[in-house]
């Protein structure tokens, strides 16, 4: 078989794994051929491509980043787009598409294999906000990186008497805000979820200060929002990419410059925005990203088409692509309370 593998949308640890285990198993236990495309959809459609092999994969299974780079570009954005990505299809005798990506990239696979392209999905996203998986590969690393820089703020923290606020990325979900906070045992965590009462907040930095401590960490997901901008997120700027997301930052900010007028206390911020893509992954998400490759190959060896391979409890299953991309998966009301059961929010 020749195989097309692409890494689309925003970077994440575990892409080059992916790929090395999708090499490595498809030259030695099928005899695929593998191209690789440039930067997600957009070398598909450019034919921006390199040959995979076990040569040019070799010593992949720890680096950050994807060789192949990555793109948000989004074929069926303009008229072109797709007719374009079918002609390299058919130039390069494409049996098959291993698409890695979260829920845009994925979308468009969907698309594709309506059209009846041959395609897989292995679901990538730091943000762990893809339905149908349990955990996407890139999150345990991301939130690693997170709660490292949390036990960091601790101690500055404390030492200056400080309130720290710690910006982490989580466009429409929680989930490295909730995961990092508990682990680093923050005091507030601020998700996408729940809007959030900034005066709400205050007051429960100044329990906690009149109770005895001397310093709180709050962490704040990039895509929460407070009650009183009526749901408006902070963003960076008003451009947009070609699925319509807008660049988020910058709540961590409003977040601080607020609680200081509010409560009176010393506060800081530190953002750690794409610190939490970057590097090389952590061994779960090590095994995860070469356990998503394995099965990938296995799925369209199998003969299957349209499916995300998927991690349901600690065994590797396969769904339709669609199911993947109907919702996305946001942090379940028990979990937040799990993490606010050692810092409740006043209301
Ligand atoms: O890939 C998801 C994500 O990390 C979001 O959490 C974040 O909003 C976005 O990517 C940032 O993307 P960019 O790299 O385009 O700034």
């Amino acid at each position: 078989m020749r195989i097309g593998i692409l890494t689309g949308g925003g970077d994440c640890p575990g892409l080059n794994a992916v790929i090395r285990a999708c090499v490595r198993c498809g030259t030695t236990v099928h005899r695929d051929e593998f191209i690789g495309y440039r930067h997600g959809w957009k070398g598909l459609i450019e034919g921006e491509s390199v040959v995979l092999d076990q040569a040019t994969t070799r010593g992949l299974l720890t680096m950050g980043g994807t060789m192949l780079g990555t793109s948000r570009t989004n074929p069926f954005s303009t008229a072109q787009g797709s007719d374009a990505l079918r002609a390299t299809l058919q130039r390069d005798a494409i049996d098959a598409l291993v698409v890695i990506g979260g829920e845009d990239t994925l979308g468009v696979a969907a698309r594709l294999a309506d059209d009846g392209v041959r395609v897989v999905g292995v679901p990538k996203t730091i943000d762990n906000d893809l339905d149908g998986t349990d955990f996407t590969f890139g999150f345990h690393t991301a939130v690693q990186t997170a709660t490292d820089a949390i036990d960091r703020l601790h101690t500055t923290a404390e030492s200056h008497d400080r309130v720290m606020v710690v910006e982490v990325m989580g466009r429409h979900a929680g989930w490295i805000a909730v995961y990092s906070a508990m682990a680093g045992g923050a005091d507030i965590v601020l998700v996408p979820e729940e809007p959030f009462d900034i005066r709400a907040v205050a007051q429960m930095i100044e329990h906690r200060h009149a109770s005895g401590a001397r310093y709180s960490i709050v962490v704040v997901a990039e895509g929460a929002a407070s009650i009183a901008t009526a749901d408006d997120l902070v963003v960076q700027s008003d451009a947009i990419d070609g699925f319509g997301h807008i660049h988020l930052g910058g709540v961590g900010a409003a977040v601080a410059r607020d609680l200081e007028r509010l409560t009176g206390f010393e506060t800081r911020v530190t953002v750690l925005g794409h610190l939490l893509r970057g590097g090389t992954p952590t061994a779960y998400d090590r095994v995860l990203a070469t356990r998503f490759g394995i099965a990938a190959i296995d799925a369209l060896h199998a003969g299957e088409t349209s499916v995300m391979v998927a991690l349901h409890g600690t065994n590797i299953v396969r769904i339709p692509i669609g199911e993947a991309v109907a919702a996305l998966k946001t942090v379940e009301a028990s979990l937040l309370r799990d993490v606010r059961m050692f810092a409740p929010l006043v209301s």
